[in-house]
């Protein structure tokens, strides 16, 4: 990929954790960046901004729930006309709402699907004609182990987590021709919000599993990211590359 013009990287989930390491990478070649995150407030987004603006990085975050078709397709259209192009698509956002099957309802399911694999969908949808058209792009999709290997009481986030591989190698089959790389980066137990409010005892039964026995870092997923969407990985697509300490093989 062409680095001489800075990249416009658009990262969903961006204003924390994971999405927020992403953001500094890609921050670091001096790219345009726009985030989107869903926080009850804002001071999460202004943070990574704030450090974003302080490198030099033009860098903005906006309000945006990924699992709206409409509002996501409102928020692209946006950006292109700002922008004119979206070089790099993270979708990064992800929820959670664990509990057992036999007690999980349909708010639980819906919610957690609707980000999750819908947000994905709606995101790719509103940047794929668009990158098509330059003839370039890459698109890298968060899934998680659990999407591959499951855990009891996850049956909505690893369904979701398992249906973006899916619609990751399906994507990259309809744009490999067309320049554009999609790729999947499922992350094993990585010490951000989303882990923090899990019991010490989950906790431990996590990294039990873990042959480096420790949790991963938000910068360790974000350098195998920041590298699916580099030159370097000019030949990959279609693939789900688990960075996860060794908790699946
Ligand atoms: N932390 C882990 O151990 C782990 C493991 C595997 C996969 N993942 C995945 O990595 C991604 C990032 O996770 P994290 O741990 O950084 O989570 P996090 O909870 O720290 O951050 C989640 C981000 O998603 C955003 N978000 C939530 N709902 C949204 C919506 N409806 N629309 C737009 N944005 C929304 C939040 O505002 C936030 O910016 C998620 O997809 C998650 O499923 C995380």
């Amino acid at each position: 990929m062409e680095q001489s013009r800075s990249r416009v990287v658009v990262i969903t989930g961006g204003s924390r954790g994971i999405g927020r390491s992403v953001a500094f990478r890609f921050g670091e070649e001096g790219a345009r960046i726009v985030l989107a995150h869903y926080d009850a407030d804002d001071s999460a987004a202004q943070e990574t901004l704030d450090t974003l603006n302080r490198r030099g990085i033009t860098a903005e975050a906006h309000k945006v729930d990924v699992s709206s078709f409409g509002f996501v397709d409102q928020w692209f259209k946006e950006i292109f006309k700002r922008f004119e192009r979206v070089d790099v698509l993270i979708n990064n956002a992800g929820i959670t709402r664990d509990t057992l099957l036999m007690r999980m309802n349909e708010g639980d399911w819906d919610a957690v699907l609707g980000v999750n694999l819908k947000g994905v969908f709606n995101c790719t949808r509103a940047v794929i004609r668009p990158m098509i058209k330059e003839r370039r792009g890459r698109i890298i999709n968060i899934s998680s182990v659990v999407g591959q290997i499951g855990n009891a009481g996850q049956a909505n986030y690893a369904a979701s987590k398992a249906g973006v591989m899916g619609l990751t190698k399906t994507t990259a089959r309809e744009v490999a021709g067309r320049g554009i790389t999609v790729n999947g980066v499922a992350p094993g137990f990585i010490d951000t919000e989303m882990t923090a409010v899990l019991s010490d005892r989950v906790k431990e039964e996590f990294l039990r599993q873990i042959p480096m026995g420790r949790m991963g870092t938000p910068d360790e997923v974000a350098e195998a990211v920041y590298w699916l969407c580099s030159e370097a990985a000019s030949y990959i697509t279609g693939q789900i590359i688990h960075v996860n300490g060794g908790m699946y093989m």
